[in-house]
C-alpha cells in the first residue's frame, strides 16, 4: 500500500462522505474509513474517477495516509470519539494529527488533548457547521488547538470551507478547546434564533391569521432585507412545501415536539457556570423541553383555552411589520448574548479568541449565517475589546428603534396568550442591560437580612452588615 493520501476521514455518514468529496474537489486525495461496508462502498461509488477510497479496515486506512497523517473524525459526540481514538493509537506515529470534527463537549476536548499530548499525537477540536449540504459545498469550520497542528491541515480546511467574497470561513480560533467552545455557542445562538422564528410564526399564524402561502411570502420578503439569513431563507421554503403523504402543507403535519442533542443545553449550562446571562438561548432550551411534554400540554389545553376567538383580529400588514422589526431586534440581542459569552469564556479559559474572526467565519457556510454578521465583524474590527454588541454604535439605532416593535408585538401576544419566552427574554435582556440601576439592591438587602451576607453601599467604600 502506498502512503499517498493527503487526508483521512473516519465516519462515512452523509456528512463524512460529503466532506471527503469536497476535499477531493479541491485536488486533495482522500481516504475514508467506516466499519459499515455499505457506507465505505457508497463513498467509492459517489467518488468514482477521483482520488478517493473507502475502506472498512482501520490498519489499511492508516497505511494509506501520507505522514504526518491528518485524520478527521465525523462520528457522534461522546464515547464513539474515544473508542475511535483508541483504535487508531496503536497504528499512528508521533506527530500524526487527529481532528475531531463532531459536536464534542469542550471539556471532553480538553481531556482528549491532554491525553493525546502524552501519546505524542497532535489533536484539534474542530466545529463544523452547515449540515450535509455545507459539508459538500463549503461549511464554516471552527478549529481550536495548537496553531502548529492547525497549520498542518489549514490549507485543506481553507480550500473546502465556504467563502464570502473570496475569504474562507475558517481560521485558527484559539488554544485548547476554543473550536468546540465556539461551535457550542454557535449552536446556542442557533437554538435562540430558531425559537424566535418559531414564536414569530405562532404570532403571525395565531394572531395575524396568516396562511402558509402568506407566511412563505413574508419570510421570503424578510430574507431580502435586514433579516437576510439562512434560517429565514429555509423557513420561507418550509412554508411552501406541500405534504407528499396527504393533503395540505407538510409543516402542519409535523409533531410539535422538538428534539435536541445537547449543544444548546451545554451553552446555557456553561453560561450559568461563568455567571453570564444568555436568557434568549436559555428560553430556547426551555421551550424544547416544554415542547416534549405533548401529553401534558394536551391535558392542560381544554382547562385554559386561549381567548383568541373572542379577541378581534388585528391588522395583518401592521402585525407583519411589527413582528419583522421585533425579530430583527431579537436576532441582534441573541447574537449579542452569544458573543458576550465568548468574550468572557475566552478570558476564563485563555482561548485568545478574536471576535472579529469569529463573526467573519460565521458569515458563510454555517447555520447562523446572516447579513448581520458582517455588521458584527465590522463592530469588532472597530472595537476589538467590545464587551457587548449593545455597546456597538453600529447597532444602536436598530436596537433603539426595534425595541418599540418588540414592546408592541409582545403586548399583543400576551393579550392573546401566545407564548413568547424567547422574544420577551430578548427585550428583558435589553431592558436590564441598559438599566444603570437594577432592583438588585433589594436582593442584597434580603440576603443580608436573612443570612448576614453583607452588602456594599453606593455612597461609601467597604462592606456592610445591618441588624435588620
Ligand atoms: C450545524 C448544526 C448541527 C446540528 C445541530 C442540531 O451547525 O450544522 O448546528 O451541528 O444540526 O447540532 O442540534 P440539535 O439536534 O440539538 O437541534
Amino acid at each position: 500500500m502506498i502512503s499517498t493520501y493527503d487526508f483521512g476521514m473516519i465516519g462515512l455518514g452523509v456528512m463524512g462522505r460529503n466532506f471527503l468529496l469536497n476535499v477531493a474537489d479541491h485536488g486533495f486525495s482522500a481516504a475514508g474509513l467506516d466499519l459499515d461496508a455499505e457506507k465505505a462502498n457508497a463513498l467509492d461509488e459517489e467518488s468514482a474517477g477521483r482520488p478517493v477510497r473507502g475502506t472498512t479496515n482501520t490498519a489499511e486506512f492508516v497505511a494509506m495516509l501520507r505522514r504526518p497523517r491528518k485524520i478527521m473524525l465525523l462520528v457522534p459526540a461522546g464515547r464513539a470519539v474515544d473508542s475511535v481514538i483508541e483504535s487508531l493509537l496503536p497504528l499512528l506515529d508521533k506527530g500524526d494529527l487527529i481532528i475531531d470534527g463532531g459536536n464534542s463537549y469542550f471539556e471532553d476536548t480538553n481531556r482528549r488533548q491532554e491525553y493525546l499530548k502524552m501519546k505524542g499525537v497532535q489533536f484539534l477540536g474542530v466545529g463544523v457547521s452547515g449540515g450535509a449540504e455545507g459539508a459538500r459545498r463549503g461549511p464554516s469550520i471552527m478549529p481550536g488547538g495548537h496553531v502548529g497542528a492547525y497549520q498542518l491541515v489549514g490549507p485543506i480546511l481553507e480550500a473546502v470551507s465556504a467563502k464570502v467574497n473570496g475569504v474562507p470561513c475558517v481560521a485558527h480560533l484559539g488554544n485548547g478547546a476554543a473550536g468546540h467552545y465556539v461551535k457550542m455557542v454557535h449552536n446556542g445562538i442557533e437554538y435562540g434564533l430558531m425559537q424566535l422564528i418559531a414564536e414569530a410564526y405562532d404570532i403571525l399564524q395565531t394572531i395575524g391569521g396568516l396562511s402558509n402561502p402568506e407566511l412563505h411570502e413574508v419570510f421570503r420578503r424578510w430574507n431580502a432585507g435586514a433579516l437576510e439569513s439562512f434560517l429565514i431563507e429555509i423557513t420561507a421554503d418550509i412554508f411552501a412545501k406541500r405534504d407528499d403523504k396527504g393533503d395540505g402543507w407538510l409543516v402542519d403535519k409535523i409533531l410539535d415536539k422538538a428534539k435536541q442533542k445537547g449543544t444548546g443545553k451545554w451553552t446555557s449550562q456553561n453560561a450559568m457556570d461563568l455567571g453570564i446571562g444568555i436568557p434568549t438561548i436559555d428560553a430556547a432550551v426551555t421551550l424544547r423541553g416544554l415542547s416534549a411534554l405533548k401529553i401534558e400540554r394536551k391535558q392542560a389545553a381544554p382547562h385554559y383555552a386561549r381567548a383568541v376567538e373572542e379577541t378581534p383580529r388585528v391588522d395583518k400588514e401592521q402585525i407583519v411589520a411589527q413582528v419583522g422589526e421585533a425579530l430583527h431586534f431579537a436576532f441582534i440581542i441573541t447574537y449579542a448574548q452569544g458573543m458576550h459569552l465568548l468574550a468572557e469564556a475566552s478570558e476564563e479559559y485563555s482561548y485568545g479568541l478574536n471576535l472579529e474572526t469569529v463573526a467573519k467565519i460565521w458569515r458563510g457556510g454555517c447555520i447562523i449565517r446572516a447579513s448581520l454578521l458582517e455588521d458584527m465583524r465590522q463592530a469588532y474590527q472597530e472595537q476589538p475589546a467590545l464587551r457587548n454588541l449593545l455597546l456597538a454604535p453600529a447597532f444602536h439605532d436598530a436596537l433603539l428603534h426595534g425595541q418599540h416593535a418588540a414592546r408592541a408585538i409582545l403586548k399583543t401576544a400576551i393579550d392573546f396568550g401566545v407564548p413568547t419566552l424567547a422574544l420577551s427574554s430578548a427585550l428583558a435582556y435589553f431592558d436590564a442591560y441598559r438599566s444603570e440601576r437594577l432592583p438588585l439592591n433589594l436582593v442584597q438587602a434580603q440576603r443580608d437580612y436573612f443570612g448576614s451576607h453583607t452588602y456594599e453601599r453606593v455612597d461609601q467604600e467597604g462592606v456592610f452588615h445591618t441588624e435588620w
